[in-house]
């Protein structure tokens, strides 16, 4: 078994790509539920739902028969042809966001009913953005300079957090506005409260400075997720759609990993209250399967439609995970995981609060229901970041895996590194606390170190 160990990783070095980050050094044999199992028969806490996708947790009973069932009656179809999981997840989706919106600030095209079903978050951010260039006839697109929109080319020029340098020029027109961060403010008020007001302003004054007069978008997450769990303040998205209604430019959510219940409401935007033009949907809406979604007004899709809007590609409206799709939506309606997700997010903030108090080097802990955030911060100097932050993280992320518990940590420059926490909704009461204390114990075995 040793010299096996030792073949796979020494294949490792030797023929797979490093695509990002080290690899985690455990060969994963299987996943079931909460946990993954390591190839020794270790059990693994997943505080990441995978790729913070796997909201129904691995191998769901009633998506394992889902796949079962329609891999062999109907997979992949010529892309010109449609099915009913297709048009059905299309359906369900429009009803499900129609009823989040009920009662919101709405897109001025009307409700968002027509649905696009691609494959994966960046290139759901891809089709979002070539039909806002379309439909607006401009180019420019404007996002947060902590954002993560993914890997392809506009999502890429649309990400700041990471990956810009040494891949030469990006589309021209991609413009950053700096994320509100209320523990680390830019602008403050008199009496030391976060002036979010100011600094948006000021950020489309610069916009204004630096367009050449062809604004189409901004584009953000509600809540930046791989920029360090950042939770814009309420009222900040009201008053952005205000900046893009004034300059004709349309609103797109990237709701990636905040849609589909994580946040303890079926789309993030329900607590700013505030409807985009054009919504994507992506990792939770496949629960660890590749399926994506924009979601957009009646009006911008014809009107998309009249200029020739193209965006054909090989599994666009594929059946197979349209019908997981359908089925991710039965669990979460059925077993209310909005619901569960906000009972559950309670617990695990309280036990993170906890943690904090017994740890000084937890500066911070922020998100909104099983989207949780904690920053590590120097305990001697308030809320600055940790002097070897990205030491400490990766020191705790390896002892949490000893104990059995895998984390993930974001390093950005001028933030202490923040532990990313997002177990799937199916999560038991248990399993939260088990991951606490063990997160806990790694945090203390370290900084004790
Ligand atoms: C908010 C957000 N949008 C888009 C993406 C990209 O999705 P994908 O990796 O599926 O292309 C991610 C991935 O982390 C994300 O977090």
């Amino acid at each position: 078994m040793a010299d096996e160990r030792q073949e796979f990783w020494q294949d490792v070095r030797r023929h797979v790509v490093r695509y990002g980050g080290a690899f985690t050094p455990e060969i994963i044999e299987r996943a079931e539920g909460s946990y993954v199992y390591t190839e020794e028969g270790r059990r693994i806490l997943d505080f990441t739902s995978g790729q913070m996708s796997a909201i129904l947790g691995h191998a769901h009973p009633e998506i394992v028969a889902t796949v079962r069932r329609q891999i062999g009656t109907l997979d992949h179809l010529f892309s010109g042809m449609l099915s009913r999981p297709v048009v059905e997840l299309s359906r369900r989706l429009a009803d499900s966001v129609g009823k989040a919106a009920a009662g919101l600030e709405g897109s001025d095209g009307g409700p968002l009913t027509k649905v696009l079903l691609l494959t994966t978050g960046a290139e759901s951010n891809e089709a979002a953005v070539r039909m806002a260039k379309l439909v607006t006839g401009g180019h420019e697109i404007v996002s947060f300079a902590g954002s993560w929109h993914g890997m392809t080319q506009a999502a890429a020029a649309a990400t700041y957090s990471a990956g810009r340098k040494g891949y030469g020029p990006n589309a021209p027109g991609n413009i950053a506005i700096p994320t509100p961060n209320a523990y680390r403010p830019d602008f403050t008020t008199p009496d030391g409260g976060h002036d979010w007001q100011r600094q948006l302003d000021l950020a489309f004054a610069l916009v204004d400075a630096q367009s050449v007069g062809s604004l189409a978008a901004c584009l953000v997450e509600p809540i930046l997720s791989s920029g360090g769990v950042i939770e814009p303040p309420p009222g900040y998205f009201a008053a952005l759609r205000r900046k893009c209604r004034e300059r004709g430019m349309l609103l797109i959510l990237d709701e990636a990993q905040t849609g589909l219940c994580r946040t303890g409401t079926w789309y993030a935007f329900q607590r700013d209250g505030v409807v985009p033009d054009i919504l994507t949907l992506s990792k939770t809406l496949g629960a660890g399967l590749p399926l994506a979604a924009v979601l957009t007004s009646e009006d911008i899709e014809a009107r998309a439609h009249e200029r020739g809007y193209l965006f054909y590609t090989t599994h666009v409206s594929d059946p197979l995970v349209a019908a997981v799709g359908n089925t991710v939506l039965d669990v979460l309606e059925r077993d209310q995981l909005d619901v569960r997700a906000g009972v559950l997010g309670g617990r695990l903030r309280d036990g993170l609060l906890q943690i904090q108090r017994r740890h000084p080097v937890v500066g911070d802990v922020r998100g909104r229901g099983l989207l949780q955030g904690i920053e590590l911060v120097d305990p001697h100097d308030g809320a600055a970041p940790a002097a070897g932050a990205d030491r400490i993280g990766a020191a705790v992320t390896r002892r949490c895996l000893e104990l059995g518990l895998h984390l993930n940590v974001v390093q950005l420059p001028g933030m202490g590194g923040t532990f990313r926490i997002a177990p799937p909704l199916t999560s038991s009461d248990e399993e939260i606390d088990r991951g606490l204390q063990m997160l806990d114990q790694a945090i203390g075995d370290v900084t004790a170190a």
